[in-house]
């Protein structure tokens, strides 16, 4: 694995890998001689963080991740302190990253950009693996890959994730978690997906044609009620305020697409709630301490399966699966 631009790189294998992977190298981190074992493996290695759009999960989890492996990170959050604001091209500034570091892990508020600096390194002698961190409305492959092993831990006394019914709402229109989540369920046969969205917010036709050419069924409804006994998960989005041209995201009633205790209560007992964060009222936090409210696992579940997507592109997850017997 070089790159990892978007979802399309994985298949069931490597999915069901790379959840085994970071399943061992969390266990492995839960002793002091783990952790400093895990932290031994890359410490020549450097990565640059280069998020120039707002974060707190992605950037401190991918960061956390390399340092749990020993690769040291710089950073620019900001464009307006880098070269770019003297009119430096993007190519030209990724050109920049490659020349330092090994790694590069990057969110854009554009779409296309990690394809950019992907492309780009095909031309050069120093050929630098590229994350796709979020790239504007299209892709969050990381974030998908984080929900497909939350999904397949809840799942595990169940069968795993084939055969279950995942609803999916809020604004699944311009949320690209929700898009790249769809493209990896594709791997798991006989999911049902159930889209909940307000007029205007739908699933885009993409993801729709995406799902028809693998024969995934789905419905699209604007009743969550319908679909609350039914769901084993949901996977609840905020507003994509960000996104707005004319402040379209405030005329929607929101409480016809929240989850409190209300909602919760017509839920399966076994069914599990998740949301990539930051959250908005979507989600009440009343729900927080309920079993099945799991986005706060989700989340360090993150910071587990970075640490291992990384080991992978760095060449180091057959190490940490040949100590797994020392350590566990
Ligand atoms: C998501 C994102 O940035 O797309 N956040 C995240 O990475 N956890 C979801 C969002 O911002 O709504």
């Amino acid at each position: 694995m070089l790159h990892v631009i978007t979802t399309d790189i994985f298949d069931r294998t490597l999915l069901d890998d790379l959840c085994r992977l970071t399943t061992i190298t969390r266990r492995i981190a839960r002793t002091p001689d783990g952790l400093r074992f895990l932290q031994q493996l890359l410490p020549v290695r450097r990565a640059m963080l280069y998020f120039t759009q707002p974060s707190t999960r992605t950037y401190l989890s991918m960061n956390n991740a390399c340092h749990i492996l020993g690769v040291r990170t710089s950073e620019i959050r900001n464009p307006d302190v880098s070269s770019e604001f003297k009119g430096e091209t993007f190519e030209d500034s990724i050109r920049t990253f490659a020349a330092y570091v090994d790694l590069i892990i990057m969110r854009t508020p554009q779409p296309g950009y990690a394809a950019r600096a992907a492309d780009l390194m095909g031309d050069m002698n120093r050929r630098v693996p590229v994350i796709n961190a979020g790239s504007g409305k299209d892709q969050h492959p990381t974030q998908a890959l984080l929900d497909i092993y939350t999904l397949e831990r809840n799942f595990q006394k169940t069968g795993g994730i084939e055969g279950k019914t995942i609803a999916m709402m809020g604004d699944l229109k311009r949320g690209r978690t929700v898009r790249s989540l769809c493209r990896l369920l594709r791997h798991y046969k006989d999911t049902r997906l159930v889209f909940i969205a307000a007029p205007g917010f739908e699933m885009e036709p993409d993801i729709l044609a995406c799902l028809d050419a693998d024969k995934v069924s789905y419905e699209q409804s604007d009743r969550l009620e319908d679909f609350l006994p039914s769901v084993d998960a949901i996977y609840v989005t905020r507003m994509q305020t960000e996104h707005d041209t004319s402040g379209e995201s405030a005329r929607v009633d929101l409480s016809k697409y929240s989850i409190g205790a209300a909602q919760i209560e017509h839920m399966k007992k076994e069914a599990v709630i998740l949301h990539p964060l930051p959250r908005g009222p979507e989600i009440h936090p009343e729900i927080d301490s309920d079993p099945r409210a799991v986005y706060w696992q989700q989340e360090r579940n993150g910071l587990w399966i970075r640490v291992a997507l990384i080991a992978c592109i760095l060449e180091a997850s057959d190490q940490i699966i040949s100590a797994q017997s020392k350590f566990l």
